[in-house]
């Protein structure tokens, strides 16, 4: 079976911005926006241009520097939204508009205070109007996640027969479980006429730390897009995090699905948008973590220093990192001590190294980690001879 492309939707300049505190300024985005070019992502959604003047601009500024990738603008089912979407996205070498209106019982009778019918009617309006304007428009049915099947899978049909190009399915609220999730996709891709003329998309929210498990389960179902942000950021509990998905499939190449992200910059990409956005990367943080492909206790680092493989999954040169490290601490073995001691030019016997590592363990019950300047002085302290 052939490889399928898995396209990459980063709306980590849309969905990912709105978190509070993370504000970022024009200049900002256009540097993010030209790294997710880099990066390989196929749609970067830059922006809600109805929104604000600010992020209009930025929507018309991001969809003039940009050459490869679609430049997609959010809106709602409402005509202002969609012909200001429009207007932004104009200069776009490969414009979308991004409409959509709610779909669950939850949505239709507390927020939009209407009826399904009325509902169906709006999805409709909305895609054929955005298709005035451009080939390329992406519908999602907000809150899919909690919405009935059927009713679901209705609305998908009408709004492709109205000339929707991919169907957005988000899980707004983060609830679903990835079984169900992935049912709704093969729920739709089984029920829904015209299906095989548009892309699923799949678009999860973190809120019970199911976001990647949901959008994985969703392409292995059917779905042919993912929607993400860098390091998961959005709001509340995040969005699926871009790098987790990307380097799952990478790293389980028998499901047949991949993307054309080049893994190498995942890390800056990574650190770049910490950095602007102001929100800290958690240092068990799944890929792009500092401790990532960092270990410290002895069991492990002996493992990793005899064959990387042993407790590694992942090339740390796959994702932009130079190598795994080996942090020493008062868990540590003499197996990492006599790799670190080496790596300064150390080369003990073992009587020299057993002497060595008594010192190394006190001055480890004394601080969280042991750097190589507490290493040379042990060495001097204790007047070790190298074996050579
Ligand atoms: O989570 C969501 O439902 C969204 C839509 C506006 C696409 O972000
Ligand atoms: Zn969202």
């Amino acid at each position: 079976m052939s490889v399928q492309k898995i396209q990459i939707f980063d709306t980590t300049l849309r969905d990912g911005e709105q978190v509070p505190g993370c504000k970022l300024d024009m200049d900002e985005k256009l540097v993010i926006a030209r790294q997710l070019e880099l990066l390989g992502v196929d749609v970067i959604e830059a922006g809600f241009p109805i929104s604000s003047p600010g992020d209009f601009e930025a929507v018309k500024a991001i969809a003039a520097q940009t050459k490869q990738a679609t430049v997609c603008g959010l809106s709602r089912a409402v005509e202002q939204d969609i012909l200001t979407a429009a207007e932004a996205l104009k200069g776009a070498r490969f414009p979308r508009i991004h409409t959509g209106i709610g779909t669950s019982d939850s949505h239709i009778k507390f927020k939009l205070r209407t009826t399904q019918e009325k509902v169906l009617e709006r999805a409709v309006e909305a895609v054929k109007l955005a298709k005035k304007y451009v080939e390329d428009v992406e519908f999602y049915a907000e809150d899919a996640g909690r919405t009935d099947n059927e009713f679901l899978a209705r609305v998908c049909e009408a709004v492709i027969k109205a000339g929707a190009t991919v169907l957005n399915i988000p899980d707004t609220t983060g609830y679903c479980l990835p079984e169900e999730y992935g049912a709704k996709i093969k729920y739709l891709v089984e029920n829904v006429n015209g299906v095989d003329r548009v892309r699923l998309s799949t678009h999860c929210h973190n809120d019970l730390g199911l976001a990647t498990a949901n959008s994985i389960a969703g392409v292995i179902n059917g779905a042919r897009q993912i929607e993400c942000t860098i390091n998961g950021v959005g709001e509340r509990a995040g969005n699926t995090a871009l790098e987790e998905v990307v380097m799952i499939l990478r790293q389980h190449p028998y499901l047949n699905l991949d993307t054309n992200i080049n893994t190498k910059l995942l890390t800056e990409t990574s650190a770049m948008v910490s950095q602007m956005m102001r929100m800290p990367v958690q240092a068990n943080k799944a890929i792009v973590g500092s401790n990532a492909f960092s270990h410290s206790s002895g069991i492990h680092q002996d493992g990793v220093i005899k064959h990387r493989e042993t407790y590694e999954i992942i090339d740390p040169k796959d994702v932009g990192v130079n190598d795994s490290s080996i942090v020493l601490t008062a868990r540590s073995g003499r197996a990492a001590l006599a790799y670190r001691l080496q790596k300064l030019g150390y080369d003990f016997d073992k009587a020299t190294l057993d002497k060595a590592y008594a010192s190394f363990l006190q001055i480890a019950d004394r601080k969280k980690e042991v750097v190589d300047e507490d290493l040379h002085q042990l060495v001097e302290q204790e007047n070790l001879i190298a074996a050579n």
